[in-house]
C-alpha cells in the first residue's frame, strides 16, 4: 500500500488570500485529506466486483438532505447499496486499524468509535455529488471521518468523477467552504480519508458505455463517533502542541504579520549605544552566568551583565524605532540584558512567546570574536538569513513568528546584547489554544 498525501496538485484559481464580504482578508486553509493507492487485495477486488454485478438490479436512487429550496436532484445524482454484509469484512479489519492513524495524520480530535457506516455508491454517465459536507445536519452528525475508496471495472471507461476537496475559511468560529480545491483522483483501489466537516464535491462522470463497465464505484462511509453521554462530563484538557518546530509553523501561520519579511538591520542611535557601551565595559569582567533555558541554550549558560534598570530607560528611546517599523502602536513588555554569550554557546532554532515577544530586538553592543557570529533568522516565507550585527547595530524582528538560532558555536570571548520586547497596545489577546487549534 502506497500513501500519497495531498497529492493532488491545487488547481485553485490563485493564491492569494480571500476576501470576506465586507473586504476584510480571510485565509484560505487547504484541508487535509490522504489518499492511499493498492488498498485491497486482488482477489479482494475481483471479490468485490462480482458482488456489484450479482446486485446492480438493486441499486436505488441515492437520498441526499437537501437544504431549504434544493430540489435534491440538484444537489447529487447516484446509486446506492446498503446491504453489504458479505463483502464488508474486505474492509472492516483496515479500515479499524487505520483509524488511530488517520485521526493523528488529519488532525481529528480523540473520539470513541460507536460505528463505521458503509454504502456503495455507483456514478453512471452524469452522475455527481455537488458540494456539501458528511455531517452537517442532526441525523449525520457524529460523522466524524469520512471514507471512499474507488474501484472501477478494468480498463476504467469513464473521466472526469474526481473528488474536490474544498479549502475552509474561519469565519467567527465556523468553519466555511472556501472556493480554492484540491483534487483527488478517483484512482482504482485506493482509499481516501478526510474529516467529514469538510466540504467536498464529485464532479459528473462521463462515460459511453453502458452498465457497470463504465461507471464510478466507490465502497464508501463514515466513521461515527459515540452518541453523545448523558452525564455531563469534565472536558477534557485540550491538547496543546509542544514540538517547537511544529509550533513555529503553526504559528508562522495563524498570527498577524506586522512587515514584509519579519526583520531588519538598523544603527542605534549613537546616544543610547554610548549609554549600554559604557555600561556593558564597566560590569564585563565580573558578569555571573545567568540561570537560562537549557532547551535552547544547550551549551551552558550565557553570562548576564548586570546593568540594573538601564535596559527599561532605553527601552522607551528605542521604542519608535519598533513602532514606525511595525507600524504598531507598541508597549513594552520586556528588555533583557546584557545577556553576553561565550566561547562555544549556541542557541537552538525557536520563536519567542508570542504573548509579549511581538515586535523585538537584538540591540548588540559589543563582541570580541574571531568571525562573525550572524543570527540565522527565517523570513514570513520560511527563508532563512544570516543576520550578523555591528557593535552599535540592531536586529529588529517579528520574534514570535520568525524562527531564529545561532547554531554555529561562538568563536570569539565575548558577545553582548540587550533584549527588548513590545507588544502591540490593542488587539493582541490571543491565546495559545486558539492559535495552535485553529489550523487542523
Ligand atoms: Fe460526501
Ligand atoms: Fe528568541
Amino acid at each position: 500500500m502506497t500513501i500519497s498525501p495531498d497529492n493532488s496538485p491545487d488547481n485553485s484559481p490563485d493564491n492569494s488570500p480571500d476576501s470576506s464580504p465586507d473586504g476584510s482578508p480571510t485565509m484560505q486553509h487547504p484541508s487535509p485529506f490522504l489518499q492511499f493507492d493498492d488498498f485491497l487485495s486482488e482477489e479482494a477486488v475481483e471479490k468485490l466486483i462480482a458482488f456489484v454485478q450479482s446486485r446492480e438490479d438493486d441499486l436505488t436512487a441515492s437520498t441526499v438532505l437537501a437544504r431549504n429550496g434544493d430540489n435534491p436532484q440538484d444537489v447529487r445524482r447516484s446509486s446506492t447499496l446498503f446491504d453489504l454484509d458479505s463483502v464488508w469484512p474486505l474492509f472492516e479489519n483496515q479500515l479499524h486499524d487505520l483509524l488511530p492513524v488517520m485521526r493523528k495524520e488529519l488532525g481529528v480530535p480523540h473520539f470513541s468509535l460507536d460505528h463505521t457506516e458503509r454504502q456503495l455508491t455507483v456514478h453512471f454517465d452524469g452522475d455527481f455529488f455537488g458540494p456539501h459536507n458528511d455531517n452537517g445536519g442532526e441525523s449525520v452528525a457524529t460523522r466524524a471521518m469520512t471514507y471512499v475508496y474507488y474501484f472501477n471495472i478494468e480498463p476504467r471507461q469513464f473521466d472526469g468523477g474526481e473528488l474536490w476537496i474544498y479549502d475552509w475559511v474561519d469565519q467567527h468560529g465556523m468553519r466555511l467552504q472556501g472556493d480554492r480545491y484540491q483534487v483527488v483522483e478517483p484512482r482504482h483501489n485506493s482509499i481516501v480519508f478526510f474529516p467529514s466537516w469538510i466540504h467536498h464535491e464529485v464532479r459528473p462522470v462521463h462515460t459511453t458505455a453502458t452498465g457497470l463497465e463504465g461507471c464510478r464505484m466507490t465502497f464508501n462511509g463514515w466513521y461515527r463517533t459515540a452518541a453523545m453521554p448523558e452525564v455531563e462530563l469534565p472536558a477534557p484538557e485540550p491538547f496543546i502542541e509542544d514540538d517547537p518546530d511544529i509550533v513555529a509553523a503553526i504559528l508562522r501561520e495563524n498570527l498577524p504579520k506586522f512587515t514584509a519579511t519579519g526583520f531588519a538591520i538598523v544603527d542605534t542611535p549613537p546616544e543610547v549605544h554610548r549609554l549600554l557601551a559604557e555600561a556593558y565595559a564597566a560590569g564585563l569582567e565580573s558578569a555571573p552566568q545567568e540561570g537560562s533555558d537549557p532547551r535552547y541554550l544547550t551549551s551552558g549558560d550565557p553570562s548576564f551583565v548586570d546593568i540594573g534598570n538601564l535596559g527599561y530607560e532605553v527601552g522607551p528611546m528605542l521604542q519608535s524605532i519598533h513602532e514606525e517599523w511595525s507600524g504598531q502602536e507598541l508597549e513594552l513588555t520586556a528588555a533583557y540584558g546584557i545577556r553576553t554569550y561565550r566561547r562555544g554557546q549556541i542557541l537552538r532554532r525557536h520563536v519567542d512567546r508570542f504573548e509579549t515577544h511581538v515586535i523585538s530586538s537584538v540591540v548588540h553592543i559589543d563582541h570580541e570574536s574571531d568571525e562573525p557570529w550572524p543570527l540565522e533568522i527565517e523570513d514570513h516565507d520560511g527563508v532563512v538569513h544570516k543576520a550578523a550585527l555591528e557593535a552599535g547595530q540592531m536586529l529588529l524582528y517579528e520574534s514570535a513568528v520568525c524562527a531564529h538560532a545561532r547554531p554555529e558555536p561562538f568563536a570569539g570571548e565575548h558577545y553582548g546584547s540587550l533584549f527588548l520586547h513590545f507588544k502591540p497596545t490593542t488587539g493582541w489577546d490571543f491565546t495559545t489554544e486558539e492559535l495552535l487549534t485553529r489550523a487542523p
